[in-house]
């Protein structure tokens, strides 16, 4: 049984309506580090395709892009996922946590705080 139900219309409309399509009316991008070591070695490609998979299902594809990355340099948070448009990261995401992150992002924006890792500030 699917711990969610997945985006309802009613959120896909409101998340349209509200012009929620990333910067500069783009699709919201979605960073999976399948590139990087230490993510690849955690499954990060299984986290990836339940991501799309997800996407495709809700129909969703106008609205999110789910694009593999390199490293991302949070290497210890692995499989680690970035919502690039509104600058969030996420660590230790699974595959059950996909629907989380597609849903809080389609209609809410705000960080899922128990997947939420703040990136490391560059050492001048
Ligand atoms: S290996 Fe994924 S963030 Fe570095």
């Amino acid at each position: 049984m699917a711990r969610h139900p997945l985006p309802s219309h009613k959120s896909r409309a409101k998340a349209k309506s509200r012009g929620e399509h990333g910067k500069h009316g783009s699709r919201t991008k979605l960073l999976v580090c399948t590139e990087g070591k230490y993510c690849s070695a955690r499954d990060s490609e299984d986290v990836l395709k339940v991501l799309r998979k997800t996407i495709e299902k809700c129909e969703l594809d106008n609205l999110l892009k789910v694009k593999k990355s390199d490293c991302l340099g949070l290497c210890k948070h692995g499989p680690v996922v970035a919502v690039d448009s509104h600058g969030v990261c996420y660590g230790g995401v699974t595959e059950a946590d996909c629907l989380d992150i597609i849903e809080r992002h389609l209609s809410k924006r705000k960080p899922i705080k128990r997947l939420h890792i703040k990136k490391a500030k560059k050492r001048k």
